[in-house]
Parts: C-alpha cells; structure tokens; sequence
C-alpha cells in the first residue's frame, strides 16, 4: 500500500534532515580534527555514517510502500564552534530536534493508519532515546572534565575508541 501523502512529504522531510545531521557532524568532525581532537573527530566521523544510514532506511523504506522519494538541498552546517563543551551541547539540541520530529512523524503515520510505518519508525524512537542519552553522557562528563588540559586530552581518547554499529 502506497504511502499517504502527508506521510510520503514528511519522510522525505526526515530523509532531508538526517542528511543534514550527517553533514552537520562531519562539519563538527573537521573541527575537531583541525582542534587537535583526532579522537572526537572520529566520534563524531562514526556519527555522520550513522546519521547518513538513517537516511537510506528510510528511503529504502518509502521505495518498498512503492512511493516516491524526492530529495531536497542539504542546508549548510555550522563550521566554528567555540569549544568542545559547547559542540556538543549543540550536538544534544540537535539529537533532541530529531527525536521531537520523529516523534512527530509517527503520529502523521497514526492518524493515517499506517501501521507498516508505525513499525518502521519504532526503531528510530529507540534509536533517539540511546543517541540522546550518549550525547548527554558526554555533555555531563565535559562538566567534569572543564577546561584541564590534560582532561580533555584523556577525555578525546575516550571518544577515540568509539567504533561503528
Ligand atoms: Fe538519525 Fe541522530 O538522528
């Protein structure tokens, strides 16, 4: 059963918008690698594939309700921040924009009935409850680490071991 159209616009929208994650923390990346933070680059290198996945399923997902996926421009990410407390500060307001639209998602996909996207969109809910809580984990611990040299060193390698799903 082909996707309703309310549904059909707002999952291109979320398609748009992981994208847009996915550039956002490879943007992040980059500062971080240009810092002097090789191990919160590739933390957030590993974050951008992620986001970039979450895209494609749901692409995949609008090609097998035989809908049609239409992609829109990727807005331009930031590229300075001040500090690594305030990256991902920004990095947790994101991932909790994300979860308010995937939650908003799901209801269009309630009201219309559809049970088949109902499903789909369970997997990102559960998703952005584990992305929320990495990313207040690290908000919380760059509480304790504050500006210490040496912290934020120990503190990068931390993030450095962070390998893919
Ligand atoms: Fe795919 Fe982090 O939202």
């Amino acid at each position: 059963m082909k996707l309703e159209q309310k549904v059909q616009k707002a999952m291109n929208e979320q398609i748009n918008k992981e994208l847009f994650s996915s550039y956002l923390y490879l943007s992040m990346s980059a500062w971080c690698e240009s810092e002097g933070y090789p191990g919160c680059a590739k933390w957030l290198g590993v974050q951008s594939t992620e986001e970039n996945e979450h895209a494609i399923k749901i692409l995949h997902f609008i090609h097998e309700r035989g809908s049609r996926v239409e992609l829109e421009a990727i807005e331009k990410p930031k590229a300075e921040f001040k500090n690594l407390a305030s990256l991902f500060n920004q990095v947790l307001e994101h991932e909790q924009k994300v979860s308010a639209s995937i939650t908003s998602l799901y209801e269009t996909a309630m009201k219309g009935n559809d049970y088949p996207s109902q499903i789909m969109l369970q997997w990102f809910i559960t998703e952005q409850v584990e992305e929320e809580k990495n990313a207040n984990e690290i908000v919380d611990l760059l509480k304790k680490v504050g500006d210490s040299p040496v912290s934020l060193m120990m503190f990068d390698r931390q993030l450095g071991a962070r390998t893919g799903k």
